[in-house]
């Protein structure tokens, strides 16, 4: 019976429910629609979204940072579906979605089984494997509370400001100075998971520790 296979599967939580995923579905609605005749609206609708490339659906105007995403390899799985709707910013700096976030691994779950129903090739979703589960980007509050040493991050930045200017006004290249200190850190972290695409970037990061990654984000938030 269909009930014992999946109950054999043991991870019937971190799959999701999707019943309770439709009423979370209510916080995207104001922007979104999916299912049957879905239209673009302030947001693209979101049939097929699983397995395509960011900013993707011909016909919408995304912003620059989802197309710069897109255009870097962002593929839309459960895994990096999870990090945008847990927190936009972190997945794509500048990203035109104006949603604060869903904290809850829970009801990201929940939301993430039911957007599936309306994709027809959802090809790496984690039935099988629980472990593949979702929150693997989240960030150690630990990490998030170091305090940067400013010297130290202007002693590493150098390397970075070979492609980043330190006037902020980059071509093609993102600024990233005056940010947030967490934002910047946030950004860092994506990059060495490798939930944001870039491979220089990811490069780049992989190689710092989080205390280097905090210094750097203490000398380029007051970078002018
Ligand atoms: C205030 C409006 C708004 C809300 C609320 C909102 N979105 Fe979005 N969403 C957008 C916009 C605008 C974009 C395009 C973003 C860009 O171009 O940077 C977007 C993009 C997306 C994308 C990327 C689509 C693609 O084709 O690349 C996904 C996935 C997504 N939203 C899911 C959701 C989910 C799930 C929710 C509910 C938890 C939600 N959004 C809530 C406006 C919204
Ligand atoms: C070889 C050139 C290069 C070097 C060196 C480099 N970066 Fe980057 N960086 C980029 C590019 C290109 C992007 C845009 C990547 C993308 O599309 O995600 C980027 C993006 C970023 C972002 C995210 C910006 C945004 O708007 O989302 C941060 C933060 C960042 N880099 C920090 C650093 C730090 C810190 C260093 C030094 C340790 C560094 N970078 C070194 C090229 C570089």
């Amino acid at each position: 019976m269909i009930w014992c296979s999946l109950a054999s599967l043991g991870s019937a939580e971190a799959v999701g429910d999707a019943d309770a995923g439709k009423k979370l579905f209510a916080k995207c609605k104001g922007c979104h629609e999916i299912g049957v005749g879905a239209k673009d609206r302030i947001g693209p609708h979101l049939n097929g979204v699983y397995g395509r490339n960011a900013a993707a659906h011909e016909g919408f105007s995304y912003s620059k940072s989802m197309q710069r995403a897109g255009a870097d390899g962002l593929v839309w799985t459960e895994r990096t579906l999870d990090a945008y709707i847990e927190k936009p910013r972190a997945l794509v700096s500048k990203t035109r979605m104006s949603f604060r976030g869903m904290k809850e691994a829970t009801d990201r779950a929940n939301l993430l089984a039911y957007l599936r129903i309306y994709s027809d090739n959802p090809s790496d979703v984690p039935e099988a494997e629980p472990t593949a589960h979702a929150t693997d980007h989240d960030i150690d509050p630990v990490i998030l509370a170091l305090k940067g040493d400013p010297d130290y991050g202007e002693y590493l930045s150098s390397e970075c400001l070979t492609c980043h200017q330190s006037d902020g006004s980059a071509e093609g290249i993102p600024s990233i100075t005056l940010w947030p200190e967490e934002d910047f850190v946030i950004a860092m972290h994506a990059y060495k998971r490798k939930l944001r695409p870039h491979p220089v970037m990811q490069m780049m990061a992989g190689r710092l520790s989080d205390e280097e990654i905090a210094a750097l984000a203490a000398y380029f938030k007051d970078l002018q």
